[in-house]
């Protein structure tokens, strides 16, 4: 399979951010995961846009834009243009999800579904056709270094049973280290975020190998 691993920049040091996405580039990540917090949604604050911008001029890897926050409309064009391959927003932020992921989609990006851990599989049901991926949470937004909570990898699974024969990508993000990457993969994953486990490493490129390796082993 094609498995990809998207280092999570909220671990990465903020004072030297290109440098950072260069050297996981470097490490070997697939796609390099950004997390947009407004301070509502979820009690932190991180960045917008303009940032994103920037981090764009300075990596080839796609970006994966996670918005966490209370209303995502408006910032879905501007980071459209800043060149992000994935936008995700939260079920449970959106009065209006369906119009969101048309938005999204319209701007180019692959559009995908965030659901918190507390939230119902159920809430996906209806907009299953227009999503080009599903970021499950493995922790509750906000913060990184929490703990995987373990009910995750049956969500998987079941999620994955949801989406039948279809494409639809599965992100899981949160708490993901070597320990659990092969259960999330066998329970249907196909993208692991991964912020301590590889920023938090002093060798990234073996970090990333190891989630690989443990990740795909038969
Ligand atoms: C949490 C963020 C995650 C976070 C993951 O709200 O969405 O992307 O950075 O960090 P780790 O891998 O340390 O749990
Ligand atoms: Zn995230």
């Amino acid at each position: 399979m094609n498995l990809k691993i998207s280092p999570s920049l909220l671990s990465a040091d903020f004072g030297r951010i290109a440098e950072e996405a260069a050297d996981v580039e470097k490490a070997g990540a697939d796609m390099l995961h950004l997390d947009l917090m407004d301070g509502h949604f979820v009690p932190n604050l991180t960045f917008g846009p303009p940032v994103v911008r920037a981090i764009a001029q300075h990596t080839r890897l796609p970006l994966d834009a996670h918005l966490m926050v209370e209303d995502p409309n408006p910032l879905i064009e501007p980071l459209a243009k800043t060149g992000v391959a994935w936008i995700s927003v939260h079920a449970e932020a959106c009065r209006h999800l369906h119009r969101s992921l048309d938005l999204i989609r319209s701007s180019g990006a692959a559009a995908g579904v965030a659901i918190n851990p507390a939230s119902p599989l159920c809430m996906l049901e209806e907009i299953l056709d227009n999503i080009d991926f599903v970021l499950l949470m493995s922790v509750n937004p906000g913060y990184g270094g929490q703990s995987f909570i373990t009910s995750s990898i049956d969500k998987i699974r079941r999620l994955r049973s949801m989406l039948g024969k279809s494409c639809t990508e599965i992100v899981v993000d949160g708490g993901v280290d070597h320990t659990n990457a092969h259960a999330l993969v066998k329970a249907g994953a196909t993208t692991l975020v991964a912020g301590t486990a590889v920023f938090g490493a002093t060798d990234r490129q073996s970090a990333i190998e190891e989630l690989k390796r443990c990740a795909l082993k038969a």
